[in-house]
């Protein structure tokens, strides 16, 4: 695509050498222009696609806790996560939807089983226990996948406070005895009990078409 482009730049260029010094001005500049597309490469798609990556994180982010801190404060926590079950996976995939990229949340101890990481996303969160095990900050990272046709977007998410230990932490101690009677009865299989606050609870995942990310430039 690139090549085809400074291609008929090159074209416009020899032409516009043999017909008058104004067309050459303009030429010039579409050929500097073509170059600066250039310019705009790799490294600037990067760039945008964590800064974008960033914004859609936190927006889900906030979706979710104020549907939860609404869903608690109506139902109780014990109600709250009738209220998740139904509702968070939904949630996060229609803030997806809304611009075009494949937004999930993913983990190793996941409750809901739709929350398991597929094998690049496995290992990266490989990666991400690793600094967190070795006390390494992690930032969030961009991934090429799918031959470099999709950008994917991870981020840490941390358990923050208290609040979700009541449905993360220890079952008897942060976990009441009727939160634990629905937990068990809506996931059986849940891993995501036993975090302390600080613990890494998983990760964001958003799958970002490059030719998104080149729009926005
Ligand atoms: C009211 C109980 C409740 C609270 C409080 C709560 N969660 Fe959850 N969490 C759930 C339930 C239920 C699910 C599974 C949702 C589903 O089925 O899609 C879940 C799923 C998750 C997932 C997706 C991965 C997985 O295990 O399936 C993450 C990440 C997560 N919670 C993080 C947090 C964080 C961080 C907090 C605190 C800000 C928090 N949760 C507070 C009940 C809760």
């Amino acid at each position: 695509m690139k090549i085809y482009f400074n291609l008929i730049s090159l074209v416009f260029f020899l032409w516009a050498c043999n017909s008058g010094k104004k067309v050459e001005k303009e030429v010039l500049e579409e050929v500097n222009q073509s170059m600066e597309i250039k310019k705009v490469s790799e490294a600037e798609i990067l760039n945008e696609s964590l800064k974008w990556g960033n914004e859609i994180a936190e927006e889900a982010q906030k979706e979710l806790m104020s549907a939860l801190q609404k869903a608690i404060a109506d139902k109780g926590v014990s109600g709250a996560i009738e209220y998740c079950n139904a509702q968070a996976f939904p949630l996060v995939e229609k803030v997806g939807e809304k611009h075009g990229v494949e937004v999930s949340r993913v983990s190793h101890n996941y409750r809901n089983p739709a929350d398991q990481p597929n094998e690049m996303e496995a290992m990266l969160l490989d990666a991400y226990e690793y600094n967190e095990e070795n006390g390494i900050e992690s930032k969030p990272n961009i991934q090429e996948i799918d031959g470099g046709e999709v950008l994917l977007y991870t981020k840490a998410i941390k358990i923050p406070g208290g609040l979700c230990l009541n449905c993360h932490g220890e079952p008897g101690k942060d976990i009441s005895a009727e939160t634990l009677m629905k937990l068990d009865e809506l996931y059986p299989k849940d891993k995501a009990k036993g975090h302390k606050v600080g613990d890494l609870r998983g990760i964001w995942s958003i799958a970002i078409p490059k030719k998104e990310v080149v729009k926005r430039l």
